[in-house]
């Protein structure tokens, strides 16, 4: 039996029977399926210059969409993000970013503006019925496409769709032309995440303040980010910094799981971890000193620092790379030596000291 909402316009629909007794209010006579209101014709379709402008406007919108994306590529040449000057990333966020929000809006704005004032906007009920892949149906179909593109003007307003068309094509180019940094084009990428300022005797420092951790001073439960003693010096000092941020925790010495040949990598239940996840390389800084669970923010990856910071739960796929360390005379916290692996999430080159991706 049809229900009210499955029924064309101006059909007559019969009442049904209620599921149970008191689940349902069931009319008792026939209710007249109103239909559709009559169609109001838009400005645009009984006036032939109003018509005109509104093509006019997509198309402009689309190529605003255009320039916007060829903008977007050439600001990105234009304004280089310069190693260790802060100014240079804005100018070239803002710029690149602007460019590409006229790219999306141009494309955006004018596909609505087109359905809203050009497609046509007559409504058409259609029963419901079992799909078949009958030949009527796909001869159906297939007449139900053409009346489309011949209603929306796809085929006959070659401008507009035309410069949909570049719009559609030129939109990927500030993304094409941003792949350029996922790597720097000169350097091997081993080398380069393989080698921090972590070295032998390099003080573990606070980030940011910078000063130097005393072991004593170290509490169990705690967890510090440390930054390598005077890493400000360097000019790309953002770029060192991302790679050799580190976090400390001290946790119980016999809560401590250590393959042989790491034990000598703590100090009396001291640990420091790659603080960027293996996985897509944000920085991991949720710590659950119960549980001795580091989490990170991004994918919930979860790693277990009393376990060689392995892979509890989620996407990452590998340990956080472990920071040797030891104390000096001082009775401050420094490093045996840089990493044993390059940090940061897996890539195509990349070899471990277990020959591990
Ligand atoms: S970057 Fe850490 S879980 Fe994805």
């Amino acid at each position: 039996m049809a229900d009210v909402k499955d029924a064309a316009p101006g059909s007559a629909v019969e009442p049904v029977a209620p599921a149970s007794a008191g689940t349902a209010v069931v009319p008792s006579e026939v209710i007249e399926n109103p239909g559709f209101p009559p169609h109001r014709p838009r400005i645009t379709d009984v006036d032939p210059a109003k018509e005109a402008l509104a093509q006019r406007r997509v198309t402009g919108l689309f190529f605003i969409s255009i320039i916007g994306s060829v903008l977007a590529a050439a600001f990105y040449i234009a304004f280089p993000i310069v190693p260790g000057d802060i100014a240079s990333v804005r100018v070239n966020t803002l710029t690149v970013g602007l460019a590409m929000a006229f790219s999306l809006l141009g494309i955006g704005i004018g596909t609505v503006h087109w359905a809203k004032a050009l497609i046509s906007d007559i409504e058409i009920p259609e029963d419901r019925h079992t799909t078949k892949g009958k030949p009527e149906t796909v001869a159906r179909v297939s007449e139900i496409f053409t009346q489309a593109n011949e209603e929306s003007g796809f085929g006959r307003r070659t401008l507009i769709r035309n410069s949909l068309i570049g719009a559609l094509v030129f939109f990927p180019l500030p993304g094409i032309v941003l792949f350029r940094d996922l790597a720097p084009a000169n350097e091997e990428p081993n080398s380069l995440l393989r080698h921090t300022l972590w070295d032998k005797n390099v003080r573990l420092t606070r980030d940011p303040d910078g000063t130097p951790v005393r072991a004593a001073d170290v509490v169990y439960g705690s967890a510090y980010h440390i930054i390598p003693e005077g890493i400000e010096e360097h000019e790309d000092y953002l770029e060192q910094k991302a790679k050799a941020a580190v976090l400390l925790m001290r946790i119980r010495p016999e809560d401590l799981h250590e393959e042989d040949y790491k034990k000598s990598w703590s100090y009396d239940g001291i640990v420091a971890y790659s603080k960027i996840c293996t996985h897509v390389g944000c920085p991991v800084a949720l710590y659950e000193q119960q549980t001795h669970h580091l989490l990170c923010p991004c994918h919930q990856s979860e790693f277990d620092v009393s376990d060689g910071a392995k892979v509890i739960f989620g996407p990452a796929s590998r340990p956080l790379p472990q920071l040797p360390i030891t104390v000096d005379a001082d009775g401050y916290l420094v490093a045996r030596s840089d990493f044993h692996e390059p940090v940061g999430p897996s890539f195509w080159e990349r070899l471990g000291e277990d020959g591990r991706k």
